[in-house]
């Protein structure tokens, strides 16, 4: 696909992250040793790969505004217009030597994402999407799965670890649905949960208390690929609400039901 320049602009600034991140990487195993130092250490990586990645998006877009996990919030002089990045997202796996943790650029435009990047420098797929263009990993368009049973689906969620306070939901809404379906998986990134749901390699995936890094890219990935997003509040928007429940057509009004109790 011949992507706009924007899109072109997201995917070099992903890849040049996505390398210092994998330098770093393979640094992670021999510090280890001393907890403090691998998590001081990933960090740092991680800052690091937001500035390679604001360096890239605002010297090609000056006038942009800037939305990120580790450097906040800024307007920017053109207030429809920004960036929204998560520079690693997976960090938990990072810091244990898994790889499987992504790089997350949107674009928004007026309130809508119109082009998102996912990118897993460990596997080399760089998930894309631009607004009524279709989603693509690498070369391959893609498209969710065509699953009709959710007894055969695979679904994709976030378990919550210390100082998260929605345990009690989530084993809830794991009581429901695992008797009806093939399986969940948690594999610690939201942004390659959403790419995965585009590519169909997961039949759906919800999560709650996430919030606009994690969700932004890959939410379009989803749609553009056919696939149907929702706030898990049916009202609700998942960006501002910062939780999401989506899935392929097919099995999405009995997913949402269990879902939603
Ligand atoms: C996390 C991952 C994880 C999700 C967490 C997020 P981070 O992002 O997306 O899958 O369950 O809630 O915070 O901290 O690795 O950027
Ligand atoms: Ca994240
Ligand atoms: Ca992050």
């Amino acid at each position: 696909m011949v992507g706009s320049a924007n899109l072109n602009i997201m995917i070099k600034a992903a890849r040049k992250a996505g390398r210092s991140l994998v330098k770093d990487f393979r640094e992670v195993e021999n510090l280890q040793v001393s907890v403090k130092g691998a998590g001081d250490f990933v960090s740092k990586a991680d800052i690091e790969a937001e500035q390679i990645i604001k360096s890239e998006l605002m010297n090609a877009r000056p006038t942009y505004g800037w939305l990120a996990e580790e450097g906040g919030e800024d307007e920017g002089q053109d207030p429809t217009r920004r960036w929204i990045v998560d520079p690693l997202d997976g960090t938990t796996n990072f810091l244990h030597g898994l790889p499987h943790w992504s790089v997350s650029i949107a674009l928004e435009h007026k309130g809508q994402i119109v082009a998102g990047v996912v990118f897993d420098p460990a596997k080399d797929e760089m998930f894309f999407a631009e607004k009524g263009a279709g989603a693509w990993m690498n070369e391959t368009r893609l498209r969710v799965s065509g699953r009709h049973r959710m007894i055969e689906s695979i679904f994709a969620t976030g378990l919550p670890f210390g100082g998260r306070a929605d345990l009690p939901e989530t084993l809830k809404d794991l009581a429901r649905l695992l008797p009806a379906c093939a399986g969940v998986r948690r594999w610690g990134s939201a942004a390659l949960d959403l790419a995965y749901v585009g590519a169909g390699r997961y039949d759906g995936f919800w999560e709650r208390r996430l919030n606009a890094w994690d969700l932004a890219a890959g939410m379009l990935i989803v749609r553009e690929a056919g696939g149907l997003v929702e706030a898990i509040n049916p009202a609700g928007n998942p960006l501002t609400d910062g939780e999401i429940l989506c899935s392929n057509e097919p099995i999405h009004s009995a997913f949402a039901k269990v879902i939603r109790g």
